[in-house]
């Protein structure tokens, strides 16, 4: 069987606002697997970015548990907490979080130097040459396109070969081919055994994953396996070369009538 990488039970979390209290997410039940490839949909409201909070050991839950391969971190302290992050999760964010004066290099390296690893440097290089940044390591964010920053972004939350990736509406601000590109990239970063689990509001992202669960009203509405995921290479293969040269305009007609007359 595969191994459980999350599992969530009756996991409940409240958030109390003077005489107010939002139940944010309402006894939730779940397993991810390992190798899962899970997309997070729901409305706006619903509790996605809660359960991700909860997941990746950012929060603590109101009630329930939530095991991480195997741990329970509800009643974990904080500094156990940012260990259990460093050790099993990769997090990539919708505007990237990328330190902006720092090169692409030294934003991978980051997390290496908190967990006190060796090599960083080489291990760093490593993570940018799989997500295809192999050239542009001494760039700056500023220097870079926003599918570009994702990728740094992407290679910064594998370089610690984590368990699990996560990502709240990772293509969320990105362009129609650069969202494939990305997806191109989770996709292999999930072939090679890792598990990815993000938030989309795009049915067209989500259908890039194996899995999506919808959330509504702090519950899990529905949990779905996608039979036929869209593989993103494939998508890019059909899109238009960005990089070809575009006809020149043609010359208005009436114009040249008019100088001919
Ligand atoms: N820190 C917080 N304090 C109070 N209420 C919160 C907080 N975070 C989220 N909520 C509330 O919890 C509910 C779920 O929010 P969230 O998980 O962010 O939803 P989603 O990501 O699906 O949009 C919403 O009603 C939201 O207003
Ligand atoms: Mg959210």
């Amino acid at each position: 069987m595969a191994r459980v990488v999350v599992e969530a039970k009756n996991l409940s979390k409240r958030y109390v606002m003077g005489d107010q209290t939002v139940h944010a997410l309402r006894s939730i039940n779940v397993q991810i697997f390992e190798g899962d490839f899970v997309a997070i949909m729901g409305p706006s409201g619903s509790g996605k970015s809660t359960f991700m909070n909860l997941i990746g050991c950012l929060d603590r839950p109101s009630e329930g548990e939530c095991f991480l391969d195997g741990n329970p971190v509800a009643k974990m302290n904080d500094n156990e907490l940012a260990a259990i992050r460093n050790k099993y999760i990769g997090f990539v964010f919708q505007n990237f979080n990328l330190l902006p004066r720092t090169s692409a290099l030294k934003n991978v390296e980051l997390p290496l130097m908190y967990a006190g690893a060796k090599n960083r440097e080489e291990t760093a290089k490593e993570a940018l040459e799989k997500v295809g940044l192999g050239k542009r390591m001494d760039h700056t964010p500023a220097e870079l396109s926003g599918g570009q920053q994702q990728r740094v972004a992407i290679a910064r939350a594998i370089v610690n070969n984590p368990v699990m990736i996560l990502g709240d509406e990772p293509t969320g601000n990105l362009d129609t081919r650069t969202s494939e590109e990305i997806m191109a990239v989770f996709q292999e970063v999930n072939r090679q055994g890792r598990t990815v689990i993000i938030v989309t509001h795009e049915e067209d992202v989500a259908r890039h994953c194996k899995r999506i669960i919808r959330f509504r009203d702090g519950r899990i509405q529905r949990d779905e396996v996608v039979e036929h995921p869209v593989d993103a290479r494939e998508v890019i293969k059909t899109l238009p070369d960005p990089d070809a040269e575009v006809e020149p305009t043609p010359e208005p007609v009436a114009e040249k009538l008019t100088f001919q007359l």
